[in-house]
């Protein structure tokens, strides 16, 4: 068995770059041996911010350095490594690499759906491949079952759990009753979170794997400014308890739906799901992405979506096929130059709406009123009574609206909240059916 060495330059040695290095020490010889001396991998450089940190793994001292440019420019690197995260030094770290024509892997899926159009055209201009499996959803393979597993399909509809983070955080709130603070530091020392945890939180991590997910799909790259995204900060213990009573639970959901006439709605979003629907029993640190092709049917990939062991699996999965340089399309290659986004105004679904109110005479045949006027059924009310207080001075009211597109919603809701029995604004989770 003939034996290619492929020196590996890794840019950041925190979380999963840490995880790489575990692996191939303890697999390199099983890994070159499956892909038949192909892929033969040894880390010859690894760039950090601070050499005196203790770290994870026992690479040799000698191994590190400071300056990012060296893990691109020495020679005996073949293939860069980015697991440093953010857009800027990142940024900088890929386009050397791709300009040495230096094939790239990488975990960052906020470079990618932000500064892809750049990164992908220097990869097509200096013939060198980006390969992106633990930008989304950890350690599930769904990049290449996207990009290559589903090729003979039309995607009719995308619609995943992709943060672990969040979704670890809603079900501690969920079932352990955790506060949000410390349901976020339980993920954050677990290795889950971002080094800065807004994206998490805020919904852009998951939206930014969506618009991956969605322009491998659809063959053109979705611009992230035109992408609807809402996190889970706001969500209260109040929602998730009515939520549960209703039937529900609430998830971080995104999701990427063909309209058949071509047209992509893409969104992001805290929503209600059914108690019964797959994706509800997804929980923890798990991600799960539903997808319908339009022979394929349904397919559901479920995983671990984040931490050490699972990214840095799909990592080196992407440096065996980097090593085997098998790939002939360079990474993703967009097939048309753009294509249609829906507005988010024009999208429909059925709604939970909240309102804070006092409680006095006609409340809920004002509400009900102003929805009828803007052509809104009402498919449910809901309005428990707080037993050791019947008499409370303010209530929540929970109205469960038929599907509707979400503009119509808002004028609805722009014309309720100038009622003066309103104490807050109206709380809207949106309810999937997918
Ligand atoms: P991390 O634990 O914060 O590690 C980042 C590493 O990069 C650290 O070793 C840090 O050095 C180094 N670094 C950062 N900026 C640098 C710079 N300018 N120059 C040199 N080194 C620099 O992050 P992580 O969790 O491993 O995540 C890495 C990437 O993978 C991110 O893009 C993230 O989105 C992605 N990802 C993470 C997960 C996960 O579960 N953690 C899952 C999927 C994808 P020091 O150690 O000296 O600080
Ligand atoms: N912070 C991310 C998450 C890591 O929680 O899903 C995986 O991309």
């Amino acid at each position: 068995m003939s034996c290619t060495v492929s020196g590996i330059g890794l840019a950041g040695f925190g979380t999963v770059g840490s995880g790489v290095w575990n692996i191939l020490e303890e697999h390199g010889d099983m890994i070159s041996s499956r892909s038949q001396g192909s892929a033969r991998l040894e880390i010859r450089k690894i760039a950090v911010r601070d050499l005196t940190k203790k770290r994870d793994g026992n690479a040799p001292a000698g191994l590190f350095t400071t300056d990012l440019m060296e893990v691109v420019h020495d020679p005996s690197v073949d293939i860069v490594v980015e697991l440093i995260g953010g857009t800027d030094a990142a940024f900088d770290l890929v386009a050397a690499a791709l300009r040495a024509g230096k094939p790239v892997v990488t975990g960052n899926k906020a470079l990618l759906a932000e500064r892809g159009a750049e990164l992908f055209a220097l990869s097509d201009e200096f013939k060198a491949p980006i390969h992106f499996e633990a930008a989304v959803a950890g350690g599930i393979p769904i990049i290449k079952a996207v990009q290559e597993s589903l090729i003979g399909n039309r995607i009719e509809s995308i619609a995943g759990i992709i943060n672990g983070t969040s979704n670890y955080i809603l079900q501690r709130m969920t079932e352990a009753g955790l506060g949000y603070p410390e349901a976020l530091k339980e993920a954050k020392d677990l290795g889950y979170a971002e080094a800065d945890e807004t994206l998490d939180v805020n919904g852009w991590d998951a939206a930014h794997k969506a618009i991956l997910l969605g322009s491998l799909a659809h063959g053109f790259l979705i611009d992230y400014k035109d992408v609807y995204v809402r996190g889970i900060e706001k969500v209260t213990p109040l929602d998730i308890k009515f939520a549960s009573e209703l039937g529900y639970v609430v998830k971080l959901l995104s999701l990427v739906i063909e309209q058949g006439d071509g047209a992509i709605e893409i969104r992001t979003q805290p929503s209600f799901l059914s108690k019964k629907h797959i994706l509800a029993s997804v929980h923890g640190v798990f991600n799960a992405v539903a997808v319908k092709g339009d022979h394929l049917g349904e397919a559901l990939f479920y995983g671990r979506g984040a931490g050490q062991g699972p990214t840095a699996s799909s990592v080196v999965s992407d440096l065996v096929e980097a090593a085997r340089n098998s790939r002939s399309d360079r990474g993703f290659l967009p097939y048309q130059e753009t294509g249609k986004l829906i507005e988010i105004d024009d999208t429909s679904t059925s709604y939970y709406v909240r309102f804070s109110v006092t409680d006095q005479p006609g409340v809920i045949a004002d509400i009900a009123t102003i929805l009828a006027k803007h052509k809104i059924g009402i498919s449910g009310t809901h309005s428990p009574v707080d037993a050791d207080n019947p008499d409370a001075d303010f209530v929540e009211m929970v109205f469960l609206l038929h599907k509707c597109p979400f503009g119509q919603l808002k004028k609805a809701l722009a014309e309720v909240e100038k009622l003066d029995c309103l104490t807050d604004r109206p709380v809207v989770f949106r309810i999937e059916t997918i």
